[in-house]
């Protein structure tokens, strides 16, 4: 039995964009929130207060949040490396944090410049300010199905960071595959593992679609129930400490998928092709989505 409902997480805006070298301006940003939250999308990942340094795409982070014209009902969520980020957030007014842990030791010294065991201790203030101020923590497990720097991970190593970011506050976590090398044999195991301590409401899958493998990943997921996944529009991104990474799976292609199980999303798909032209017209290419080619070619076909 598939779940008949599906949350989608749209971190376009944030994993998206914080890789793009070119600059985008702060009104194209906006924008494309905007059109996500008019195509349905009702939890949106803005942007991330980080060091400008590390990832200056993101430097406008305070003036992207505070030109967003909020819809109720719409989630805005941004990522939190420390209690810098947290401040940041907070005097933005997110609604949502996202923490990010890796599985792996080598990715979380070349993302964040520090250990797993130091970034939980960074992320446990972050994590008890977020909930003192009512906001939710989501907490992200990088490099759960690999690694760009040591290759393999194991269960184990991923079972334990979901435990540690469980025991610091978390409230949702979820599984990433930062360099989309999983396959769906691999991405069952380790959502098993996650599942024994994170009940499936509050489990997401975060499939970054390198190796062409994160819908194929979402269907195993959704095989076992699980019925929230992060997606990038137009498979916008990567990680700049993941060198050869591509985007996120793309939304489009998600909601093509689920609406053709009969899955529920709230998202209109025809909108949301038009979001992933704008902000790929925005950026000089075409959109990483199949569905969203396929579609405009449609379109322009009389
Ligand atoms: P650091 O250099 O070790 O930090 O960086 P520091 O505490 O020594 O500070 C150095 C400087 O950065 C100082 O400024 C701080 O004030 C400033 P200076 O005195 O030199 O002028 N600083 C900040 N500025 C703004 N906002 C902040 C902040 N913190 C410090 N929050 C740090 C440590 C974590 C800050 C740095 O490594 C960093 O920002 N890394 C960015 C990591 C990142 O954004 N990676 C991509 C996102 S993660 C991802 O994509 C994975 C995910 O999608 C899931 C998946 O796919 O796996 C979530
Ligand atoms: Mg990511």
């Amino acid at each position: 039995m598939l779940p008949t409902h599906v949350t989608l997480v749209d971190v376009g805006p944030r994993d998206g964009l914080q890789n793009e070298a070119q600059a985008v301006s702060v009104a194209d940003k906006i924008e494309l929130v905007h059109r996500l939250q008019s195509a349905g999308l009702r939890e949106i990942e803005v942007t991330s207060f980080v060091s400008p340094k590390w990832v200056p795409q993101m430097a406008d982070n305070a003036q992207v949040m505070a030109g967003l014209q909020r819809q109720a009902g719409v989630r805005y969520s941004v990522l939190t490396p420390n209690m810098k980020g947290f401040e940041g957030a907070l005097a933005a007014r997110a609604d949502e944090v996202v923490i990010f842990a890796a599985a792996s030791e080598a990715f979380s010294q070349r993302n964040i410049n520090c250990s797993i065991a130091e970034s939980i201790e960074r992320f446990r203030p972050v994590a008890e300010a977020a909930k003192a101020h009512g906001m939710k923590v989501r907490a992200a497990v990088s490099c759960a199905l690999g690694c760009p720097y040591q290759g393999e991970v194991s269960l184990d190593a991923v079972e334990d960071v979901v435990q540690r970011l469980q025991g610091i506050g978390a409230d949702h976590i979820g599984i990433a595959d930062t360099i989309g090398v999983g396959t769906a044999g691999r991405v069952t195991a380790v959502m098993a593992r996650a599942m024994k301590h994170v009940p499936l409401a509050e489990l997401s899958g975060h499939f970054h679609d390198t190796y062409g493998q994160a819908l194929t990943n979402i269907y195993a997921c959704l095989a076992l129930g699980i019925h929230t996944f992060d997606t990038s529009i137009a498979g916008l991104g990567g990680c700049p400490y993941a060198k050869g990474a591509t985007g996120n799976v793309a939304t489009e292609d998600v909601v093509y998928l689920l609406h053709g199980l009969g899955i529920a999303t709230g998202i209109d798909l025809d909108r949301l092709v038009d979001t992933g032209a704008f902000i790929s017209t925005a950026l000089g290419r075409k959109p990483v989505s199949r569905v969203s080619n396929a579609m405009l070619a449609k379109r322009a076909t009389p």
